[in-house]
């Protein structure tokens, strides 16, 4: 009988469970999209019930299309959105409110008040973070100011918190029938609330927030048995052995495992990741610090962080809001009508920035318009926002290691446009390079669940797996390259302040 590991990604979009063979090979993959419910600007959430509905039903469609059962399935790996808050009631196991998407800037008068004392940055020495309504703890704190009934019972301890992974975990090994509450470090980094050195929840910190320690879950480390999955399961008894946030998987699936190691993954948003070993690097150029995995018992790896928040979806945007094509895929269709930007710059700040700026106060700008603008360069500029901002996160990696990188492992949905690869790597002057296996996210949680039960031997076995499909190089001179950059950084400039 041949084993197989079966991967959880819980992600913005999509909820996704995709089963590995032990060359690291897909071999069946089940997947539901969940709805965006946007109550008002600004504002974006989950059912957190359509969530795990959908991922109960997804493991039953990779499972059905590979002929396959819980019997074939050594142990399940979740990843999953970060940042993204669910609060539940642990006595029904229904959720108070909706998921608050990590997008969601609701809680900014929360950040203002909070950074009141001290500035945005009062905690980052000890959470890697600043104050920013990205993070999961502005969040609770909303719903526990704001949902009826919420603070009194969180107070009498039947509330629990949780990220996606929390929640899928908690519904997974049984729910109100004993569930595990637990999460992995990398996703309690993305809290404000744990303490990078210690990997524990700092006191202090949810004092100030008031948020009850009692709703948190247990934070353990991303590859170790969590528990196993409920008899009402179809995987029922299988072994529940890893969690990474799917940034920290994309990462861990590159094989970047060691210090010096990057990878940028092109999602929703676009997240680069640069693993900084053992050693805790603070950045002085708007990088996040934030746990990279850790193994079992073994020391933690950490890494610095590029978020990036609108990438992807600006693409879904100029579908579904404007109109402009009818599939994702259409915009390198109607981005080769032209040759060039013809001056137009998108900058698609809609959640304010993140890195390297970290600017609420900033929202999107298309600017240099003139009448020769048509479709195609408005395609291309959306496009080409999504290279622009890497590079800008790319340039801040490089100052704060002081080792500039020579290329770049990517991964995600955006990946197959290659027009955007090629410009990426014109606009960054250093070839980027994709893998055999794209699905980095799915196979990194994979890998730390085999990892956890002895499916794979450990990481040499799993850096044998990586393989390069393709590689773009540049073409763009230097002068032109820094044309279009001084260009970009004017036009990010036309999108500050403007929210008061
Ligand atoms: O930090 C947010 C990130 O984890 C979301 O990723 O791929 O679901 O857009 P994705």
């Amino acid at each position: 009988m041949t084993d197989y590991i079966l991967a959880i990604d819980q992600g913005t979009t999509s909820s996704r469970a995709i089963i590995f063979d032990k060359a690291g090979s897909i071999v069946s993959t089940g997947q539901l999209e969940h709805e965006q419910i946007l109550p008002q600007a600004g504002w974006v959430e989950h059912d957190p019930k359509e969530i795990w509905d959908n991922t109960r039903e997804v493991i039953g469609q990779a499972l059905s299309k590979a002929n396959l059962t819980r019997h074939d399935i050594k142990a399940i790996g979740i990843t999953n959105q970060r940042e993204t808050a669910v609060v539940w009631d642990k006595t029904t196991g229904i959720p108070v409110y909706n998921a608050i998407v990590w997008q969601d800037t609701r809680t900014q008068p929360i950040v203002d008040r909070l950074a009141a004392d001290g500035g945005v940055e009062r905690f980052k020495q000890k959470v890697g973070l600043p104050l920013a309504t990205y993070f999961s703890g502005t969040k609770i704190v909303w719903i526990l100011e704001n949902v009826e009934g919420a603070r009194a019972k969180a107070d009498a301890g039947d509330l629990l918190f949780g990220t996606t992974d929390s929640w899928v975990l908690w519904n997974l090994t049984g729910g109100v029938d004993g569930g595990v509450h637990a999460t992995d470090v990398t996703n309690a980094s993305r809290t404000l609330f744990m303490d990078l050195e210690t990997l524990q929840w700092d006191d202090e910190i949810l004092a100030i927030f008031d948020v009850p320690r009692s709703m948190l879950p247990s934070i353990r480390s991303s590859s170790e048995v969590y528990g196993t999955a409920h008899t009402s399961s179809l995987l029922r008894e299988v072994p529940v052995a890893g969690i990474l946030g799917d940034q920290q998987a994309a990462t861990f699936g590159q094989a970047a495992f060691d210090q010096g190691e990057a990878k940028n993954t092109y999602g929703t948003g676009n997240f680069l990741i640069f693993n900084t070993g053992t050693e805790i690097v603070h950045s002085k150029n708007g990088l996040l610090t934030t746990l990279g995995y850790k193994l079992g018992d073994a020391a933690p790896h950490y890494a610095l962080e590029g978020s990036i928040a609108v990438t992807g979806s600006l693409v879904q945007w100029m579908r579904d809001n404007l109109g402009m094509i009818s599939s994702a895929a259409e915009i390198e269709d109607l981005a080769k009508t032209v040759d060039d930007n013809g001056g137009a710059y998108f900058v698609p700040a809609f959640s304010g920035l993140f890195a390297p700026y970290w600017r609420a106060d900033a929202r999107g700008a298309l600017v240099g318009l003139t009448r020769f603008v048509n479709k195609g360069h408005i395609a291309r500029a959306a496009l080409e926002a999504t290279a622009f901002q890497t590079r800008e996160v790319i340039d801040a990696v490089n100052a704060d290691s002081g080792v500039p990188l020579t290329e770049i492992k990517v991964d995600g949905g955006m990946i197959a446009n290659n027009t955007l690869m090629q410009f990426q790597a014109d606009i960054l002057g250093v070839p980027v390079v994709r893998p055999v296996v794209a699905e980095t996210t799915a196979l990194g949680a994979a890998y730390a669940a085999g990892l956890a039960v002895g499916f794979w031997s450990g990481l040499d076995e799993l850096r044998t797996n990586w393989q390069e499909d393709s590689r773009w190089t540049p073409q763009m001179n230097d002068e032109e390259r820094n044309r279009q950059l001084r260009n970009w950084k004017k036009a990010v400039t036309k999108t500050f302040g403007w929210v008061d």
